[in-house]
């Protein structure tokens, strides 16, 4: 498998020119657009691993699934889903809105950023502090002695620039899909997303959410199911259609160029390419998944 990793990753460095790290969250900047690395962790324990696997990065939009998973684990899926919708659009078959437009009062699913601020709002904690070490602890218990740290310069440099995410978070508030503070709200949101984490750890994160037997489930095995769903439906945003066709596993992108897969009862997969596509994906990550997926034949469907 290692030399396996190895041709797969000289193979696709080369598509990082194809793309360009994200800069409009400007510490994001600070990336090496040349790097790419890849981790599999299965269940087993064993751990596979090539190139840039000691670049540290944040989470990005790959925290989502997990502030699902404690909205979840919170309230259950009634009391999560009474307040953010379930589908990839949210529009009718025949809908002639931009697929931008709220259709009703609530966002239409957890991993874009309007319903992922929504489901941060639901994670409970009697402060703001306790509501953040409620889930950076949650995620260091999903991948034990793994590397979960804490970037603060991107944190800094989100909440001085994301007003675009502000904007989001007081519409929701008018339109009461959030309870609480719309700033509290983005503050604890910013800080999931600086969350800091390198591949073995990301390919952790994607093993706690295959179906794994019972003893091993930090997450409970319907929540899990849920998530991945949404991974597949959702997880690489407007790419997701396409991903689940040509690479055919759960996973969420994030801006940070992480990439973290799950084929159940297999493995998780943790991969880093700063260099992004178009639609906000690492676009070596991306291809080196294809690859690895289909000579695996890892596809779920
Ligand atoms: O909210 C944002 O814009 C970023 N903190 C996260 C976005 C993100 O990772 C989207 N990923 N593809």
């Amino acid at each position: 498998m290692g030399y396996m990793l190895d041709d797969l990753v000289a193979k696709f460095r080369p598509y990082t020119d194809h793309g360009r790290v994200a800069g409009y969250i400007p510490e994001l900047l600070k990336a090496n657009p040349q790097d790419l690395g890849i981790a599999i962790y299965d269940r087993h324990g064993h751990i596979h691993t090539s190139g840039a696997v000691q670049s540290k990065f944040t989470l990005q939009s790959v925290s989502k699934p997990f502030a699902l998973a404690l909205a979840l684990m919170d309230h259950g899926p009634e009391g999560v889903f009474s307040r953010i919708g379930m589908e990839p659009t949210g529009d009718s078959f025949n809908s002639l809105m931009k697929l931008e437009t709220f259709s009703s009062l609530k966002p239409v699913n957890p991993l874009v950023n309007a319903g992922a601020i929504a489901t941060t709002a639901l994670i409970k904690g009697s402060c703001a502090e306790e509501k953040f070490s409620r889930l950076i602890n949650f995620i260091r218990s999903l991948a034990p002695s793994c590397y979960v740290g804490f970037n603060a310069d991107v944190y800094r440099s989100e909440s001085l620039t994301g007003d675009r995410n502000r904007a989001i978070a007081y519409f929701l508030r008018d339109i009461r899909a959030i309870d609480g503070e719309a700033e509290e709200c983005l503050d604890l949101y910013f800080r999931q997303c600086s969350i800091e984490v390198d591949c073995v750890t990301l390919a952790a994160l994607g093993l706690s959410l295959s179906v794994l037997p019972p003893e091993f489930c930090v997450i409970p095995p319907l929540y899990a199911r849920i998530i991945r769903t949404f991974m597949f439906t959702c997880g690489m945003y407007d790419a997701s259609g396409e991903f689940a066709i040509k690479v055919g596993i759960p996973a969420k992108s994030g801006v940070s160029g992480a990439i973290m897969g799950v084929v159940p009862n297999k493995l998780g997969l943790g991969v880093y390419g700063p260099a992004l596509d178009i639609k906000g994906n690492s676009v070596a990550g991306v291809a080196l998944l294809q690859a690895l997926c289909s000579r695996e034949d890892w596809a779920i469907l």
